[in-house]
């Protein structure tokens, strides 16, 4: 349980506020680069409790700036692209990817207004198709390299999620709940009937990037070995683990985008390692949409993504943890929060949280030998292989 005060600290994403000023030390995808197409160069975003708008210029550079123009507030999402920038539909003012004022069409050819104006503007890099921002104070860090994102030896994709309606730390805490498994999954993990009455131990190891899960399931039969499921939640904001695919394994990143204090975005990066498939890093992938509701505003409870989602939703818009009651199988995500706290700690005493990344070496790619030994996958010795 937290106290109203505690629960606002860890959850609240604007700028200025202790979570909010933690999570721009990091880099978010705010959209897939081929939701920008030449009919379409411009896409409205919101991130981090600030709306903006994310374009593709005419030679094919991004960038990513407020939406509100600065003039007289309408919104750049209308507006038009070119090689230089975008342009405000309404009067015309025109901004580089920096947020300088370039033009102001209605203003003298010798005025220096334009010079005073400047709109807020973030980088973008784009990475396996993602177009990530950092909202944060310079110099940025390095955008990790994750191996779902960077490995080239299969098949890769990227599932956008529908917006879910709540606050970014009830997934975060869903993925250091290795209990929910049976109940909220069990049919359709076919682990009806397996709820572990049986001794099943989790363990939550602290790691340079996040939190280490491990549940270790005793055998069905005496004799039999028991059976590890290990995979990290990578801090502040993903979720690494891996699902059984067509006989083979799939590699997931779930990264969870703070979009405002009660809405979250998944984008969902899969991984299928092949002996003949090639992603080359620089390809974007292809991507679809998923839509976690019927046409009923119900969740599809037949999808593991919305039986999640149902619980995190249904926890209230920003979950309030006065009310909970949590007991000893909740350890994973006190610690989570503990870590959290500590982290915010670290941004507001001048220092540098968790898992940034400066070094390019150690940035070539990160990789975790994340294990399910239940659907079949086991501890490689190489991590190299799947
Ligand atoms: S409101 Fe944008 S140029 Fe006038
Ligand atoms: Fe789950």
């Amino acid at each position: 349980m937290l106290s109203r005060e505690e629960n606002e600290y860890l959850t609240r994403v604007g700028a200025g506020t202790p979570a909010g000023d933690l999570l721009r030390r990091y880099w978010h995808p705010v959209a897939v680069a081929g939701e920008l197409t030449d009919e379409q160069p411009i896409k409205a975003v919101k991130i981090l409790g600030e709306n903006l708008v994310v374009f593709r210029d005419t030679a094919g550079k991004y960038g990513l700036v407020a939406e509100r123009c600065p003039h007289r507030s309408a919104s750049l999402a209308y507006g038009r692209v070119d090689a230089e920038g975008i342009r405000c539909p309404y009067h015309g003012w025109k901004f580089d990817h920096s947020g300088r004022c370039l033009q102001q069409p209605a203003e003298s050819d010798d005025s220096t207004f334009k010079d005073r104006i400047r709109q807020r503007a973030y980088p973008v890099q784009k990475l396996a198709g993602l177009l990530y921002t950092y909202m944060g104070p310079d110099p940025a860090p390095l955008l990790p390299r994750w191996d779902v994102l960077v490995r080239e030896d299969g098949k890769r994709w990227t599932v956008i999620e529908s917006m879910i309606d709540c606050n970014w730390l009830q997934p975060m805490e869903n993925s250091v709940d290795p209990s929910h498994l049976y109940w909220l999954h069990g049919e359709t993990a076919h682990l009806a009937g397996h709820v572990p009455d049986y001794g099943e131990t989790h363990d939550f190891i602290r790691f340079e990037y996040g939190i280490l899960k491990r549940r270790t399931t005793p055998g069905k039969k005496p004799g039999d070995p028991p059976q590890v499921d290990e995979h990290p939640l990578i801090f502040p904001s993903i979720l690494r683990h891996v699902a059984k695919y067509k006989g083979g394994f799939r590699h997931n990143l779930q990264i969870r985008v703070p979009v405002d204090d009660t809405h979250t975005r998944v984008f969902r990066v899969s991984f299928v390692p092949s002996a003949t498939d090639r992603s080359p890093v620089d390809d974007d992938p292809p991507f679809e949409y998923s839509e976690l509701k019927g046409p009923d505003g119900r969740f599809n409870m037949t999808m593991v993504p919305a039986q999640d989602a149902m619980a995190w939703e249904t926890q209230g818009g920003l979950a309030d943890r006065s009310l909970e009651n949590l007991g000893a199988g909740d350890r994973g995500v006190i610690l989570l929060r503990k870590l959290l706290k500590e982290q915010i700690d670290i941004v507001k005493n001048g220092g540098e949280p968790m898992g940034i990344i400066r070094d390019p070496q150690k940035n070539e790619m990160i990789q975790f030998d994340v294990i399910n030994e239940r659907i079949g996958l086991f501890r490689s010795t190489d991590k190299k292989v799947a």
